[in-house]
């Protein structure tokens, strides 16, 4: 078997993913009551490491992914970039050819998505995208997960997005035409998506339609979506800002959408901005189980990058 990296959902696929999301509900299932930190019985990943590097800030991201190693029995380390050599010039490809010969697995959150190929490309150990400027795939197994489980089957679903056409929304759009659901994006002009994931998932036949109008892509949806205005490494401009305050989610949008829509945000949220503190706090937002996912999700991607799914 060649070695399964993960830059994208796609790099796996449809009946993986579907294998991740029924694995993670077992496994979360399987070890309720134990210790957060106690290994699952099977422990499958013992005596593995997998390094980290962040070259950006995380809360979910690193924690979850360590607890996640922890609860299949291995272990991981985590790097901030700029104490390694990396952050003073070692080049992207050594870097991987030391760390395939080191550590089982390498977790990367990085800026460029051409770096993680690069990583990719020289690693002779599965690399998986913590985020990048491009996507954010490992989130998006959480969010899907995080639907299934509030009794969403993902087939025809209509999932509302608002706000900026930023890596999460790709990754989204990109489940949409594998998992095979349906993305309506309310976004202002001159912050859409990138046209490449829409037009693969368009290709796979997911229905994917631009709204300038809020409400319109609110109406009778199933999901509202949302993500912070500024990402990390962007300028918080206030031309940007301006063009985003009609895309905020709050009660008037959730009231345009089916009467038991659900309300993600991957988190950090800045409430006020992006969504109201009604929505927010509302029985509808779900956004605590989703970030718990973050851990589930993530062993499932691991177990499937060391060809256990
Ligand atoms: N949602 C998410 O990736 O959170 P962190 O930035 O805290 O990892
Ligand atoms: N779009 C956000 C996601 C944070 C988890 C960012 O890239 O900063």
């Amino acid at each position: 078997m060649s070695v399964r990296h993960f830059l994208d959902l796609s790099d796996a696929g449809g009946d993986a993913i579907a294998a991740m999301i029924g694995d993670a509900i077992d496994r979360k299932d399987a070890r309720k009551g134990l210790p957060k930190g106690q290994p699952d019985a099977d422990a499958p990943l013992a005596g593995r490491v997998l390094a980290m590097i962040f070259e950006k800030n995380s809360t979910r991201t690193r924690v979850s992914f360590d607890m996640a190693m922890r609860q299949l029995g291995g272990s991981a380390m985590i790097m901030e970039a700029g104490s390694m050599q990396l952050g003073r010039g070692e080049t992207v490809a050594d870097t991987a050819r030391v760390l395939s010969r080191m550590v089982d697995a390498i977790m990367i959150r990085t800026d460029d998505h051409a770096k993680i190929e690069e990583l990719a490309r020289h690693a002779t150990v599965p690399v998986i995208n913590g985020l990048t400027d491009r996507s954010h795939p490992c989130q998006i197994v959480a969010d899907l997960l995080t639907l299934v489980e509030h009794r969403k089957p993902l087939p025809g679903l209509e999932v509302a997005w608002f706000g900026d056409g930023n890596n999460v929304l790709h990754s989204i759009i990109e489940a949409a035409g594998l998992m095979k659901f349906n993305v309506r994006y309310a976004v202002p002009e001159g912050y859409e998506p990138d046209t490449e994931f829409i037009a693969a998932a368009r290709a796979a036949g997911a229905r994917i339609t631009l709204y300038r109008d809020a409400c319109e892509a609110a109406r009778d949806a199933d999901v509202l979506v949302t993500d912070t205005w500024v990402s990390m490494g962007q300028a918080e401009a206030e031309a940007k800002l301006s063009a985003m305050r009609p895309f905020q989610v709050d009660e008037a949008l959730m009231g345009r959408a089916k009467h038991d829509a659900v309300f993600l945000h991957c988190l950090p949220a800045h409430v006020g901005d992006e969504v109201s503190e009604a929505v927010f706090e509302s029985p509808a937002s779900i956004v605590w189980d989703e970030a718990e996912n973050r851990i589930h999700a993530q062993k499932s991607v691991l177990r499937w990058a060391f060809g256990q799914l």
